[in-house]
């Protein structure tokens, strides 16, 4: 069953949206795998964020994500993912609709609350990256038949 990558970050944390960001997840029916509170290494980032090496808002955005424990996450479910990535909202805060989580809670794309992955092939990449294989839980939720 497919599994995405969500990390609250560090701003999301300070801000106290930790419950209700899991709460969104957990209503819509996922089944939650793995969850830990991190302050990420920049190693980790760097690697985390490679595709924006050469992005002009690299090294902030290195700075920003490591400047506060994040709350990362594995979530399971049918189409996951891409039902994750519309949950979030945009990229950018502005763009993002209300009843999204960055349509509710952010205003800049630098300070954008919440990360989610991509495509199925980065979250397989992301999970490896952010958590050891012990770390994630099987489980059978009991709702799974009325989701
Ligand atoms: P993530 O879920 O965090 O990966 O966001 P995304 O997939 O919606 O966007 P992307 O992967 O392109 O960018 C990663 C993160 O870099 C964004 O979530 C923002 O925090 C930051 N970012 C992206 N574009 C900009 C920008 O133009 N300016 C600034 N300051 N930050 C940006
Ligand atoms: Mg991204």
């Amino acid at each position: 069953n497919e599994c995405t990558f969500i990390a609250v970050k560090p701003d999301g944390v300070q801000r106290k949206l930790v419950g209700e960001i899991v709460r969104r997840f957990e209503r819509r029916g996922f089944k939650l795998v793995g969850l830990k509170l991190v302050k990420a290494s920049e190693n980790l980032l760097r690697e985390h964020y490679w595709d924006l090496r050469t992005k002009p808002f690299f090294s902030g955005l290195i700075m920003y994500m490591s400047s506060g424990p994040v709350i990362a996450m594995v979530w399971q479910g049918s189409d996951v993912v891409k039902t994750v990535r519309k949950m979030l909202g945009e990229t950018n805060p502005a763009d993002s609709l209300p009843g999204t989580i960055r349509g509710d809670y952010c205003v800049e794309v630098g300070r954008n609350v919440i990360h989610g992955s991509d495509s199925v092939e980065s979250a397989q990449k992301e999970i490896a990256l952010w958590f050891g294989q012990s770390e994630l839980q099987r489980w059978e939720q009991s709702s799974s038949r009325w989701i």
